[in-house]
């Protein structure tokens, strides 16, 4: 007997009480009845969910599918749809516009040079624990730790001098001594503005070089001015809201699985490890979209071309089909293919500078504050299901 075709569904966002670390629940009930699912848009679009693994993955890699914002629907809060490509943008671009971007960059992101970052990450940290000590519990981790870390480490591979970190500081807040206070985030500047100074700025090291990555791209005549400056811009946005969520979100759920933490108090060699199963547990960045160039045949099914295909990354972390015991936190788990850090063509270009601040971080805070914990568990704010980046708003905790 066959069964009846579901209806277009709509993207499940309600998560299950209790767990905050739990994708929604309706995304593991459709994936058990059929890996891929028609699907009908916030624009009424209608086209395909995909919450398998293998599904998931098979698209990431496969360049009959578009990640132009003109070309595909977006199937959570509007971020651009329909606008042209922005130069450096490489997120959305295709081949091979996108190959160029990789050629050029992957050299400069490698794993070499990025773990000869670890120094400086370590001393961002330390400050931060530092400001943590000196403040006094309780504190609110997202702002005191969680932001700043990624936020500094950014602008410190980037380039951008300490002085103008400062300049983006509107969030100062002067009844909690403004001095010791750090900027919450460049992306309140709003897109243009960011684009606008890193012009300058790259002007600027034309001339004047410096030892950073902006320097290095200016120099090298690799790319013209709007799309160096774009790109920059495009490394705040994906690098510090996407591992200031995993900081925050991570410390929660390591808090409230106390087995885990207990190990990895114990066994520090685990720290790569633990960070690769959170990445999995949490996946912070928790859907994607592409759209087809051509007809594709998939998981049995025809995805006719211009029909998008929304990527669920988190169900595809949790499919029991790939992953044994999916919805349980295990530190000790042997890592490896996870798509926290997406895969196939546009897998992300940050993923060793977040893995060694995460690596850095989570240790160095527990050891440093050994009874760390929080301070009303029940009443924590989450973020909105159709923000891109999942995680929580804030997290008071005292020690
Ligand atoms: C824990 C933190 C991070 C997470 C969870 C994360 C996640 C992701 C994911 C899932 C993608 C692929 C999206 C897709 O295919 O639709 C991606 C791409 C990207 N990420 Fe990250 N990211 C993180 C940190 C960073 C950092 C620190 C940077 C830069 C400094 C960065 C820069 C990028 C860029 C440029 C791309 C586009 C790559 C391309 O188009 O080829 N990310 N990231």
């Amino acid at each position: 007997m066959t069964e009846t075709p579901m209806a277009p569904q709509h993207l499940p966002a309600a998560r299950p009480a209790g767990c905050p670390f739990d994708p929604p629940a309706g995304l593991a009930r459709l994936r058990e009845r059929s890996a891929l699912t028609r699907m009908e848009f916030p624009d009424g679009h209608h086209g395909w969910l995909a919450t398998g693994y293998s599904v998931v993955r098979a698209v990431l890699a496969d360049p009959r599918f578009s990640h132009r914002n003109d070309r595909r629907h977006w199937p959570l809060a509007d971020i651009g749809q329909g606008l042209p490509p922005i130069p450096g943008d490489m997120l959305h671009l295709d081949r091979p516009e996108h190959t160029r971007y990789r050629r050029l960059l992957a050299s400069r992101f490698t794993m070499r040079r990025m773990r000869r970052f670890t120094d400086v990450i370590t001393e961002i940290v330390a400050a931060r624990l530092d400001a943590m000590r000196h403040r006094g519990g309780p504190v609110e981790l997202v702002e005191v730790f969680a932001r700043p870390i990624p936020m500094l480490s950014v602008c410190e591979l980037l380039g951008v001098p300490p002085e103008d970190r400062d300049r983006f500081t509107p969030h100062v807040r002067p009844d909690r001594g403004g001095a010791e206070e750090l900027p919450t985030t460049f992306v309140d500047m709003g897109f243009t503005a960011m684009q606008d100074y890193f012009r300058d700025l790259a002007a600027t090291r034309r001339t004047t070089p410096a030892d950073d990555l902006l320097s290095d791209l200016a120099t090298s005549g690799d790319f013209p001015d709007d799309e160096l400056a774009g790109l920059a811009a495009i490394m705040l946005l994906a690098g510090v809201e996407s591992t200031t969520s995993m900081l925050s979100l991570g410390v929660f759920a390591l808090l409230t699985h106390p087995d885990q933490l207990t190990a990895l108090r114990a066994r520090p060699e685990l720290a790569d490890r633990a960070v690769e199963e959170l990445m999995r547990y949490l996946s912070v960045v928790h859907t994607g979209a592409r759209a087809a160039l051509v007809d594709v045949e998939l998981a049995g099914q025809v995805v006719k071309a211009g029909e998008t295909v929304a990527l669920s990354l988190q169900s595809a972390n949790r499919d029991p089909a790939r992953f044994d015991a999916p919805d349980e936190l295990d530190i000790g788990r042997v890592p490896g293919g996870h798509l926290g850090f997406g895969s196939g063509i546009h897998p992300c270009l940050g993923k060793e500078l977040a893995r060694i601040e995460m690596r850095v971080a989570f240790p160095a805070l527990f050891d440093r504050f050994p009874t760390l914990r929080l301070v009303d568990p029940e009443d924590i704010e989450m973020r909105d299901p159709s923000d891109n980046v999942y995680g929580v708003r804030q997290l008071h905790v005292t020690w």
